[in-house]
């Protein structure tokens, strides 16, 4: 129960949530209430997989039947781990990442298992661990949730297909075990155990048969093919402009890794962290009797990858600043299209998607073992305020560059009841913003961060 009343202040619990949830008309708006101070229940802490499960087992099934696609490749994925074609892991980065295999050994995804993330306990990079050791004050990036790096990269997937912007590869939350993960030495005892009972004696091995290495819980992201690093690209186009049209789709797909990446507050998007593919699709026609050539666009598309340091709970205030590396870019002077105002505004000033989407990020965030109530309503401070500065820019036809030179913004929202019993509340702006909106259960409270980043580019 407690789980299906996900943003809910105690004082709405009852009624309001069904009405909330009943008919999706959204006679209730704004479902995300933020109660200061209100202690994340005792439940919040405890491992879901073992709450209310008489099959723990069942956690581990990577089921997702509304994405049968998602599906495919996941079992694939596993048939190959089967067959002992495991994942492979891929040797840059500061964290254990996969690239996970067909049976035929070709890449079909990128798995980051949330024990082996940068801080996490199994991260076979050792230089976090001694840097997490040694010097525990710089240690992590003080606005982010440590070790929930999977969440955020299965949540930035999620924010991308709502807005449609289609530029992240598609990535979910699954289990797998491999051997070659990074392992304790106690799992890996376990399984030389059971290995040993199977050859000894056949029987007892038998009852450990389905024992082997337990599975990861993490992010698969489904792996692009024919991409590169966005530099690269960059730098060839530079010295080879491309073709107007050509260009011109690359700035949409551009916008759109903006709006992405200024949504979930993406700490981390480096050039290298973005790909682009670019094709000139060669005339295979061939055929002799056709003397004329057809001429093909170029095709150019953009992937956003390595989306697993986003969702902040407060904007950086201190000391870094993690800029978004986009904005030095030329594309970013450009005032944002009409495409794209046309694509995301309407969904993003209407109540209902902002809710229905708060609701889905609450669903995945909150299988973790570590979810607290309070620091992911912080996460959807942050990017509520993201959202209002981001549709204010689009109105104003602003640039990308401008957009992160807006100052940043927190949203909260509480429940202010009236004197009447009339449903409506009143609202309050603690910060001088140009933009407030009313709704008829919540007031959202804006507050403007004044506290600029100690290095600061702007
Ligand atoms: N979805 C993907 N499709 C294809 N290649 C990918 C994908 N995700 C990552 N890669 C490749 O793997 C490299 C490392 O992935 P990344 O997500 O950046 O991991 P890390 O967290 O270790 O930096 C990338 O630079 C890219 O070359
Ligand atoms: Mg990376």
């Amino acid at each position: 129960m407690e789980e299906t009343t996900p943003l809910l202040s105690p004082l709405r619990e009852t009624g309001e949530l069904a009405r909330a949830r009943g008919d999706g008309t959204g006679s209730v708006p704004g479902s995300a209430v933020r109660v200061p101070g209100t202690p994340g229940s005792s439940h919040e802490r405890e491992p879901l997989l073992d709450r209310g499960s008489s099959s723990p087992r069942e956690f581990h099934r990577n089921e997702f039947v509304d994405d049968p696609e998602f599906c495919e490749i996941i079992r694939k994925a596993e048939r190959a781990i089967e067959e002992g074609i495991f994942p492979e892991r891929i040797s840059q980065g500061s964290s254990g990442s996969y690239f996970v295999k067909d049976v035929h050994g070709k890449n079909i995804g990128v798995y980051k298992p949330k024990s082996e993330e940068p801080y996490g306990q199994l991260n076979p990079k050792w230089t976090k661990w001694l840097q997490k050791l040694c010097c525990p004050c710089c240690f992590g990036r003080d606005c982010l949730l440590l070790n929930q790096g999977y969440l955020s990269e299965a949540a930035a997937s999620l924010v991308d297909q709502r807005l449609q912007l289609n530029i992240v590869p598609k990535t979910r939350v699954v289990y797998l075990a491999s051997e070659t993960f990074n392992y304790s030495a106690i799992d890996r005892v376990k399984v030389k155990g059971k290995r040993l009972a199977m050859e000894k004696v056949p029987k007892v091995g038998q009852r450990f048969h389905r024992i082997g290495l337990p599975p990861k819980v993490g992010s698969l992201q489904v792996f692009v093919e024919g991409y590169k690093d966005a530099d690269y690209w960059l730098r060839r186009f530079e010295a080879e402009p491309l073709p107007e049209s050509t260009n011109q789709q690359l700035q949409l797909q551009f916008e759109r890794l903006v709006v992405l990446d200024y949504i979930i507050r993406n700490t981390d998007r480096g050039n290298d962290n973005w790909l682009i593919k670019y094709d000139w699709p060669a005339d295979k026609g061939g055929s002799k009797d056709i003397e004329w050539v057809m001429v093909k666009e170029p095709i150019i598309k953009l992937a956003a990858i390595d989306n697993g340091l986003a969702f902040p709970i407060k904007h950086p205030d201190s000391w870094r600043a993690y800029p978004f590396y986009w904005a030095w870019l030329a594309q970013a002077k450009v005032p944002f299209s009409a495409e794209t105002r046309d694509l995301v505004l309407p969904r993003l000033t209407d109540p209902t998607f902002i809710r229905h989407l708060e609701d889905d990020l609450y669903q995945l965030f909150k299988k973790d073992p570590g979810f607290d109530r309070g620091q992911f309503h912080k996460q959807l401070a942050v990017m509520r305020g993201q959202i209002l500065n981001l549709t204010q820019a689009l109105r104003e036809d602003r640039s990308p560059l401008q957009l992160v030179q807006m100052p940043p913004v927190v949203m909260e929202t509480k429940r202010v009841p009236q004197r009447d019993d009339s449903q409506s509340y009143t609202h309050s702006l603690t910060h001088t913003h140009a933009h407030t909106h009313t709704d008829d259960s919540v007031s959202y409270t804006h507050s403007t961060q004044s506290r600029k980043p100690f290095f600061s580019w702007w």
